[in-house]
């Protein structure tokens, strides 16, 4: 009966299984998965700004995704799940400063964890420092700054192009951009795993498999960001 798939017993199973230490972890799993997601989009989007062809290319698939419903109710998502991953990653910590004030005198964290899973915090916060820069210089000037346009044939589209190709002739944005990539790549090194660890998602004859897959996707992904800033810095010295 829908009454009782809503009960006051249900939802308060909910509202603690959501506050527990397990609870936490899965939605960071799960933010993270969907924004591993949004990665591959968004890079098969902006590979488009490499074509050579002026940013006709880039500039269609922008003005198709900026008006496009589903993409925009998608987009609010995408925002509200980057928002969860930061409040769930902080809470997550303080958890476990909580739990560990003190560092063991004779622990070797070094010997028994990878450097990545032990910096996910640091890693995160330099994410967040790229994002914050990112969304100012591209997502905001084109929601609500002075965008250029350009004309294909009858079609008048914001030149996003230009707004990037501008950025991405300054050094210091495209060196924020490369630190921030590798920064990116070690934070989804450990993230890739743990989340599948944390679904239940590994087995014994998987794991190692994961395990490739994993390393690959958080070197090329981020190798493939890196580039277009660097590429399109190099372009702006012709
Ligand atoms: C280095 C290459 C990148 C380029 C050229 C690029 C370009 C852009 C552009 C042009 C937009 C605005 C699109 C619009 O609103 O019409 C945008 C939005 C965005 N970018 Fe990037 N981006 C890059 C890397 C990244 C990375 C590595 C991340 C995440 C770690 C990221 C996260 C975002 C987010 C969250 C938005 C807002 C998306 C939305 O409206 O839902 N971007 N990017």
């Amino acid at each position: 009966m829908a009454t009782e798939t809503l009960s006051p017993k249900k939802v308060n199973w909910f509202v603690a299984m959501m506050s527990s230490s397990l609870g936490r972890k899965l939605i960071m799993a799960l933010t993270g998965l969907f924004l591993i997601l949004f990665l591959v989009v968004h890079l098969i989007g902006n590979l488009q700004l490499l074509k050579g062809d002026n940013g006709e290319a880039f500039n269609k698939y922008a003005e198709f995704m900026g008006h496009n419903p589903l993409i925009q109710t998608i987009s609010i998502g995408n925002f509200f799940f980057i928002f969860l991953h930061i409040v769930y990653a902080l809470v997550l910590t303080l958890q476990n400063t909580k739990a560990r004030p003190q560092a063991y005198a004779y622990s070797r964290p070094e010997k028994s964890s990878a450097w990545s899973s032990r910096n996910m915090g640091i890693l995160g916060t330099i994410i967040l420092i790229f994002l914050v820069v990112h969304l100012q210089n591209f997502w905001f000037q084109a929601k609500f700054g002075f965008t250029p346009e350009a004309t294909y044939g009858t079609q008048k589209v914001k030149d996003l192009y230009q707004i990037t190709a501008t950025a991405f002739s300054q050094l210091w944005l495209v060196v924020l951009y490369l630190i921030a990539m590798i920064g990116l790549a070690f934070h989804l090194s450990h993230g890739f795993q743990s989340a599948f660890q944390t679904l239940g998602l590994n087995h014994i004859k998987y794991n190692g498999l994961i395990k490739t897959i994993g390393l690959l996707f958080s070197i090329l992904v981020p190798a493939a960001y890196a580039a277009i800033p660097l590429l399109m810095y190099l372009k702006s010295l012709n």
